[in-house]
């Protein structure tokens, strides 16, 4: 008589502390035991496999909503089928607010999008337009709805808060109890030094770094973190581009501060060389913060490995790149402030993360495993049912060939997104099978799940949200509506 619906044998288990021999036993959806000699209904055999916990993927932009109407081109099957192919079994996307509008009836139709998801998800709400109805009244609501975390961007036309809007954001998220995240950033340097570049011509798709040079995202930082140590509330610091952002997190931090930081593989393997690529080639990899330097890569890679860099997601924000409603929807003519920002990168994130990291013995699989699932999990209110492997845990497994050589093409991302950054990257160690919950979603990159058999995630308060208690003066501004 079988104990286990379905037994993983003879892999190496890799959780954020350990690795070790195991096999893992699965009932239903959960891990119901760890050990030697298991016996199950189904056995998968890993053996010369790592078994580590599914990815969680705390930043992708999956059929965001548009100002002028429908949605990013990745919907949630497309970007369930490559986040399934690369290993990641959650995600964490976004809801958006428009200038204008309310942030309740946008939730609802994303959540009803969201509903035909293969992934598990959850998602950040992203304020644009802190009124007091949204502040005082919609962001409660919203947070009690599951949806413990705002995104604020302090850059983007016609995104952008200033510095009064970005503190209301704060407290409120301190009053409901959710995370904040930021895209850090200065936005009237980047208008000014645009203009600039306008003046004198400079409209290539290369002009895009210059017109935000390092030091515009560290100041955004420090200010960001600054203003939330005043609010004293957390923060998680999105896409830190370069060493010099994140020396502002290692302050913070040394502070005692909440302040979290999160990079993404662009920010290790693409340079501002690439947006120079011929013609509007460069448009491929423009991102922001854009890409940087090798002494930046280098950096990065410091401040991973001095744990001041907590979470690898991918920041997946695609647009494709022959399609008129892509990269050219303004014309290939189209200068660098007009074409849309991001890069696909769902199915890459985990290869790549792998390969530059514990292939090139940058770091070893448990502190992969905790940049990849467990701290994303961790910080965003998913664990200990997300990010670990474990009795109780949900079944979300990869199991990964550490010795495979891909080299990587458009096709195998499986994404809609018509092109990658990383086309002919070679990498090593690569996922050979995905579960979801139990379910063998993908196996040798044959995703086979049924739309909608993915589940909302709905996040409880956690430790890492509550705030420290040090406030300036004693005086805590945040318990008053203003
Ligand atoms: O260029 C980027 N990162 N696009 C996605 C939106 C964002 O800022 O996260
Ligand atoms: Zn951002
Ligand atoms: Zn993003």
């Amino acid at each position: 008589m079988a104990d286990y619906d379905l037994v993983v044998a003879g892999g190496t288990v890799v959780t954020p502390a350990d690795m070790f021999q195991a096999d893992v036993g699965v009932v239903g959806e959960k891990i119901a035991a760890i050990g030697l000699g298991l016996r199950g209904e189904r056995t998968l055999d890993a053996h010369g496999l790592l078994v580590m916990p599914g990815g969680v993927d705390s930043h992708c932009h999956i059929e965001q909503l548009q100002a002028g109407g429908g949605a990013d081109e990745e919907s949630f099957i497309s970007g369930s089928t490559s986040a399934l192919a690369g290993g990641t079994t959650s995600v964490i996307t976004f809801s958006t607010q428009f200038k204008g509008h309310d942030i309740l009836q946008p939730l609802a139709e994303y959540r009803r999008r969201a509903a035909k998801a293969m992934v598990d998800y959850s998602f950040h709400q992203i304020i644009t337009d802190p009124t007091d109805d949204v502040i005082f009244n919609q962001v409660p609501q919203v947070v009690a709805s599951g949806v413990r975390s705002l995104k604020v961007f302090l850059t983007y036309d016609p995104l952008h808060l200033d510095d009064r809007q970005f503190i209301r954001v704060l407290a409120a998220a301190r009053r409901a109890g959710a995370l904040v995240t930021v895209h850090c950033e200065n936005y009237e340097a980047i208008r000014w030094r645009s203009a600039a570049l306008l003046a004198d011509r400079r409209t290539a798709p290369k002009y895009h770094a210059w017109s935000r040079p390092s030091m515009v995202e560290r100041e955004a930082a420090h200010r960001a973190i600054a203003l939330a140590e005043m609010v004293d509330q957390p923060i998680q610091i999105f896409h830190v581009s370069c060493p010099e952002v994140a020396e502002e997190i290692a302050r913070a931090k040394a502070r005692g501060l909440k302040v979290w930081g999160e990079t993404c593989p662009q920010y290790f393997v693409l340079s501002e060389n690439d947006m120079d690529r011929p013609g509007f080639e460069g448009a491929k990899f423009m991102c922001s913060p854009a890409p940087r330097d090798a002494a930046a890569h280098e950096g990065l890679w410091r401040m991973i490995r001095d744990n001041v860099l907590d979470v690898v997601s991918s920041d997946h924000s695609g647009w494709s790149y022959e399609t008129p409603v892509g990269k050219r929807v303004h014309g290939t003519a189209a200068a660098f402030n007009e074409i849309p920002n991001g890069v696909p990168g769902l199915g890459s994130r985990l290869p790549i993360l792998f390969s530059e990291g514990v292939s090139k013995a940058r770091f070893n699989a448990c502190d992969f495993v905790r940049l990849t699932a467990t701290n994303p999990a961790r910080l965003f209110g998913l664990y200990p049912r997300k990010g670990t492997i474990a009795p109780g845990s949900d079944a979300d497994l990869v199991l990964w060939n550490p010795d495979q050589s891909v080299k990587i093409t458009n096709r195998l991302m499986q994404h809609v997104i018509d092109y990658t950054p990383y086309e002919g990257l070679d990498v090593v160690g690569w996922p050979t099978c995905t579960i979801r919950r139990g379910e063998v979603v993908m196996q040798d990159g044959i995703v086979q799940a049924e739309a909608g058999s993915g589940r909302f995630l709905p996040r409880a308060p956690y430790d890492q949200i509550k705030p420290t208690g040090n406030l300036p003066f004693g005086f805590d501004a945040s318990a008053f509506l203003v």
